[in-house]
């Protein structure tokens, strides 16, 4: 339960308000290995500790990147963190996307705005076992092209990785040669075989909920899509409860979930 500390190395701005934290450890506390997917509980000294994913590549563990939209009073604070500062890192804690998976397989990747951070570990331990997968697809929605997070990435794993990577924003604007539309609208003419696929979705619930709709519409069956989900977080570990989600508890029996096991409960405004 102890934050592990760990040195800002490199505060990267990805968008107006986005920004990337690389972090080194500074201590044998510090996170040995973790799975795409998993998130830490970053603690800004004196101000609050949040569930924020892990972003990085598992291979370069023990160093960590985090990708964090600035919306209240933690991640304003962090956002004002510079290199050399100190952050607490507890984790990593939940499940991961199922990328270890058998070999032949095609993959979906369906991301909205931040909802690509915790799926870009997902990428990379794809790309590692490249040949093992037939078709991977990433579709990605931002809200506008300003809001495009790891750009540059983008287009190198596009060239070099045999990945077919599809962008959409919500709102285009001057010289955007791209989709205009939200993500859902893609999965319709995305190219995979639905008989032998695994969908990895994240991004707002209501944005998980249609792109659901539509990857069944395609055929692929409840156990073979799986969802990112996020609640408000205080332990982390299973004890107090805050993360309740249904029977399950969203910091140790997620994040990551098979979209069969949280069918009946899944876009209840009310859980
Ligand atoms: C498992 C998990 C992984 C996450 N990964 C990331 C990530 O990689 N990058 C990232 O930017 N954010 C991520 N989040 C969300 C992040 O934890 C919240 O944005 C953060 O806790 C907000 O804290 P705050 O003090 O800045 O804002 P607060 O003052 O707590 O909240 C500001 C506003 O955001 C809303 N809010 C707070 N927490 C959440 C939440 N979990 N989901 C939806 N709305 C929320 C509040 O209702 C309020 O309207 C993740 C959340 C979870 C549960
Ligand atoms: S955050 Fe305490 S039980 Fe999940």
């Amino acid at each position: 339960m102890v934050p592990a500390p760990y040195r800002i190395e490199r505060v990267k701005r990805e968008t107006h308000d986005t920004f990337t934290l690389d972090l080194l450890p500074m201590d044998s506390t510090s996170v040995s290995s973790f799975g795409p997917g998993q998130f830490n509980m970053l603690y800004v000294f004196g101000v609050g500790e949040v569930p924020i994913s892990i972003s990085s590549d598992p291979a370069n563990c023990p160093a960590l990147e985090h990708t964090t939209r600035v919306v209240g009073a933690v991640t304003k604070a962090m956002g004002r963190l510079k290199r050399g500062d100190v952050v607490g890192v507890r984790g990593p804690f939940g499940s991961h996307w199922p990328v270890t998976e058998e070999g032949g397989r095609d993959f979906i990747i369906v991301a909205g705005g931040i909802g690509l951070a915790p799926l870009r570990p997902a990428l990379y331990a794809l790309m590692r076992q490249r040949e093992k997968f037939r078709k991977i697809v990433l579709l990605y929605g931002a809200r506008a092209p300003e809001d495009i997070l790891y750009r540059k990435e983008l287009e190198h794993w596009r060239g070099k990785f045999d990945l077919e990577i599809q962008v959409t924003v919500d709102r285009g604007a001057a010289g955007w040669r791209g989709n205009v539309g939200v993500v859902t609208t893609l999965v319709g003419r995305a190219p995979f075989d639905p008989t032998n696929t695994v969908a990895l979705v994240c991004g707002p619930e209501v944005m998980m909920r249609f792109a659901v709709m539509e990857l069944q519409k395609r055929g692929i069956g409840a156990d073979r899509i799986f969802l990112s989900m996020e609640r408000n977080m205080k332990c982390a570990t299973g004890f107090c409860g805050h993360c309740q989600y249904g029977p399950s508890f969203i910091c140790k029996d997620g994040p990551v979930f098979q979209f069969d096991r949280i069918e009946p409960i899944f876009g209840k405004a009310e859980i």
